[in-house]
């Protein structure tokens, strides 16, 4: 399963929700780079995709969890476990985001 989004529809460190099938997915676009990770914190029920990015990280506006986007690890607690991270394709404007080990 996957599906495609436009590199030009995201703007800079600002989190995008989408779907993909029954998932949600959390994307970012930093610089010309694409991160996905599931769009619910690993600590409780808040969409990352309403958080701040900072350098890679992207902080839960609940509680105040740091993800790394670009391994899904945690930083900062209080989460505790990493999160679901995506497969980025890019090919030109084109991004394409697939569940991961497909
Ligand atoms: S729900 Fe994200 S840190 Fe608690």
């Amino acid at each position: 399963m996957s599906t495609q989004i436009k590199l030009s529809e995201l703007s800079n460190r600002k989190p995008r929700k989408i779907s993909l099938g029954e998932n949600e997915v959390c994307v970012v676009r930093i610089e010309d780079d694409v991160y996905a990770v599931a769009d619910t914190c690993s600590h409780s029920d808040a969409s990352l995709s309403e958080g701040d990015v900072s350098d890679f990280k992207i902080e839960c506006w609940l509680h105040g969890a740091e993800f790394d986007l670009r391994t899904g690890e945690v930083v900062t607690p209080p989460a505790t476990q990493p999160l679901k991270k995506y497969e980025v394709l890019r090919d030109g404007d084109t991004i394409t985001i697939m569940e991961p080990g497909r």
